[in-house]
């Protein structure tokens, strides 16, 4: 017996409405302004023909205050599976063409529902965020929905990948979901993330402020540390969103995507024999050694423009997906500062989590001094790098470019913080501290009765260092496994990783640790 006309009429009737979300004039009206509406998100972040939505047909609660007679088609969010280069992927995209995309009881079921999901398949989550935030006529319901959000967000952290793309406004509490999840992308113009906007942080306050500089993605990008990248357009956002997740496992008891070819075949490079400068005061940029040694120069850097002294992000050595973190002597010398260390303690333990092995480069000066590192606090953000360091059982090979001095070097993961494998180029300089530190303490009176004391200091500095910074008194030591020229850095790495593969470490079971926050 065929469907009646009318079953399959109401079907795509209501499908129609449905599909259409906010209708074609709001659909309009976000293309003139250079964007995307929610469905045409997900549309470019799955492969053509792979998205299955659920929640269609989903209805908003009618008995909410002045909600009995509205149409809300999807309840404002388009939920579903798709695949990403083959793999599956869950997501949401909040659809600000209908009532503003604003989070009502049944949008939040449809998200959670997203969540679960993605928890039960084991499949990253991506969710575009566009909303005015708790849909003011559902009240507590609403409120109670951002709970049941937030709540899936942290039973997901550690288990499946959860990406951002902050699409458009952010507002209040509602920052807090993309807050818990491991990565966030957000668009140059049209989005806005905020917990108190510039007119309550006046009316409260008295501090004249502008959305600009609270709010907007190159705030959050370089001065809160609150998003992982700018993205020019939704189009970017999601090139980003691909790029991220062709790093990234699916869950946290799978591999990274590595690309290993049987034969390892290595060229060395002989550039990196030229970087390092003879004075070891000049900067070079840690980029170039991060780009020589990933393969096909392929570098993924997060957070580029926030505490740009210390440089993290995602490559492949020899096939093997790996986290790299790296010293930056071009910005404050390479110090380790409070932003430098929240920045590469998470990205750490982000790469811990998800069997993503560490490749530190050092060339480190110590901790960056300063009255207002101390106050603010450094002993215990400096404290969360060796934390999640020693916490990390994924393989970690730590290479010293040059200075690796005092607790700032077992920040870096030093051999005795656990690191696996560490290497040293001739140019490195290992010390409890730095030379010119070292001798105004040891060399206090000699220094006094010098007639010329800058002279009489640089001569004693440079004798430090030849003395007591070399790496053949580490290795002599065993506190470093080889030294090696700098050319000869990847083929060690790739080498080293391959041998680590199946590197297994069991610690003693404990709920967690208790990282210093
Ligand atoms: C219900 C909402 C809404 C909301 C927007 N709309 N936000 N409806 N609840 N929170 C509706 C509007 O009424 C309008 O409906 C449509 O969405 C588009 O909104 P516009 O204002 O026309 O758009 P625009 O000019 O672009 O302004 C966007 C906006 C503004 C800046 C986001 O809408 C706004 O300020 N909204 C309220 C933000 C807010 O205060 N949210 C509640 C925060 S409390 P029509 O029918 O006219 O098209 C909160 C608590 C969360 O979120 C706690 C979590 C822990």
């Amino acid at each position: 017996m065929a469907i009646s006309k009318t079953l399959s009429d109401e079907l795509e009737k209501r499908r129609k409405i449905a599909l259409d979300g906010g209708g074609a004039k709001k659909a309009e009206d976000r293309h003139a302004k250079g964007r995307m509406t929610a469905r045409e998100r997900l549309g470019s972040l799955f492969s053509k023909g792979t998205f299955q939505e659920f929640g269609l047909h989903a209805q908003h609660n009618t008995r909410y205050f002045g909600m009995a007679d509205k149409s809300i088609p999807t309840d404002g969010v388009i939920c579903g599976t798709g695949f990403v280069d083959g793999r599956p992927v869950a997501a949401f995209s909040q659809d600000f063409g209908v009532v503003g995309g604003s989070l009502g009881e049944i949008h939040a079921k449809k998200i959670c529902a997203a969540l679960d999901h993605a928890v039960k398949a084991g499949v990253p989550v991506v969710g575009f965020n566009d909303s005015g935030g708790a849909r003011i006529q559902e009240g507590v319901g609403a409120l109670s929905g951002y709970g049941q959000v937030f709540y899936r967000n942290v039973q997901l952290s550690g288990v499946v990948p959860q990406i951002s793309v902050i699409a458009g406004p952010c507002a209040g509490g509602a920052a807090y979901s993309p807050a818990l999840t491991d990565f966030i992308i957000m668009t140059r113009k049209n989005a806005q993330m905020f917990i108190c906007g510039p007119e309550v942080i006046r009316s409260v306050t008295g501090q004249v402020t502008t959305m600009d500089e609270i709010g907007s993605a190159q705030a959050h990008a370089s001065v809160s540390g609150n998003i992982h990248f700018i993205a020019e357009d939704d189009a970017h956002a999601v090139q980003i969103v691909h790029k991220l997740l062709s790093f990234l496992p699916s869950n946290n008891m799978m591999d990274p995507p590595h690309h290993i070819e049987p034969d390892l075949k290595i060229v060395d490079d002989p550039a990196l024999d030229e970087l390092v400068p003879a004075d070891s005061k000049t900067p070079f940029d840690c980029r170039k050694v991060i780009k020589s040694l990933a393969d096909g120069g392929d570098f993924l850097e997060v957070m580029e423009h926030f505490a740009a002294n210390i440089v993290i992000g995602f490559g492949r050595i020899g096939g093997v997906v790996v986290g790299f973190v790296s010293n930056q002597p071009t910005v404050k010398a390479g110090t380790l500062d409070i932003d430098a260390s929240d920045k590469a303690a998470r990205f750490v333990r982000f790469c811990n989590v998800y069997n993503i092995p560490i490749v530190t480069l050092v060339d480190v000066p110590g901790f960056l001094p300063g009255v207002n590192e101390e106050r603010r606090g450094i002993i215990r953000h400096g404290a969360k790098m060796l934390f999640a360091y020693a916490s990390a059982t994924v393989p970690k090979i730590t290479v010293i470019m040059r200075k690796a001095y005092g607790g700032a070097y077992l920040a870096m993961c030093s051999e005795d913080m656990g690191a696996d494998r560490v290497i040293a180029w001739p140019t490195a300089e290992i010390a409890v501290m730095g030379a010119e530190g070292a001798v105004s303490i040891l060399y206090r009176k000699e220094l006094a009765e010098a007639e010329d004391k800058v002279a009489k200091a640089k001569e004693l500095a440079d004798e430090y260092r030849t003395e007591f910074a070399t790496p053949y008194l580490s290795a002599g030591r065993l506190a470093i496994h080889d030294i090696i020229q700098p050319r000869e850095t990847k083929s060690s790495i790739a080498l080293t990783l391959r041998g680590l593969m199946s590197k297994r470490e069991t610690r003693p079971p404990k709920k967690h640790g208790n990282i210093p926050l």
